[in-house]
């Protein structure tokens, strides 16, 4: 590895996890739980944004919706944009809510990725300002795989996260893994999925 010294190799990877899921018994907080040790064993510096415990107040109401477009910012939202910016990789955890995410979360991307931070407008289309960061998402769903993918489900809700709201800020998603049938799969299918994730941290 010519230029690379052995210490740049070493560097700890900036993560930020984003979690939206109001239950601890839930699949979502064990995929978290093992996001956490992975990070921890490789070292890695991180911080988890967990919106239901936070209280995040997704709803942007007026006085937030002018902020938007004049690039004024409440303190909170300020601070997210702070560890985003921070942030080498994101990895956002969250169950599959009609079709989509949370509206917890909904609201955090409302509010947190904002013109002139996430992204500006140029001419007729936008240019990204979060180039260089990359995505992990781990998403669960009730519904069985082949259910969601024959009718584009999996894949629509695809183009709307990675390419809608990630790319369109820069954002490179790697991962997008879903976990099908979560309520219906026993420990042994659990751990299985586990495992996928620590696999998929082990690779950041
Ligand atoms: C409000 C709500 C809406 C849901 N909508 C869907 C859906 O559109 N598609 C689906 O596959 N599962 C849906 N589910 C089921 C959840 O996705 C499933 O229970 C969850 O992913 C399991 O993971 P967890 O243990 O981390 O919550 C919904 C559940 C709730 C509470």
């Amino acid at each position: 590895m010519e230029g690379i010294t052995l210490e740049e190799m070493r560097y700890p990877m900036k993560t930020v996890i984003i979690y939206a899921h109001p239950s601890e018994k839930s699949f979502c907080h064990a995929v978290k739980e093992a996001c956490v040790q992975q990070l921890r064993e490789m070292g890695h510096e991180f911080y988890i944004r967990d919106l239901y415990a936070m209280n995040f107040q997704p709803v942007l109401y007026e006085d937030n919706y002018s902020q938007f477009y004049q690039n004024k910012l409440p303190e909170d939202i300020a601070a997210e944009q702070e560890y985003l910016g921070w942030a080498e990789h994101l990895i956002l955890i969250y169950p599959t809510w009609w079709v989509s995410m949370p509206a917890i979360l909904k609201g955090y991307i409302d509010k947190v990725l904002t013109n002139g931070f996430a992204f500006r407008f140029v001419e007729d289309s936008a240019e990204g300002l979060l180039n260089g960061k990359k995505a992990y998402i781990f998403q669960t769903t009730g519904q069985a795989q082949k259910l969601l993918t024959s009718k584009q489900l999996t894949s629509s809700v695809e183009t709307i996260t990675d390419l809608g709201i990630m790319k369109y800020c820069g954002i490179e998603t790697m991962t997008h893994k879903f976990f099908y049938s979560v309520p219906y799969v026993d420990q042994e299918e659990r751990e299985v999925m586990l495992n996928e994730v620590k696999e998929i941290v082990q690779g950041i």
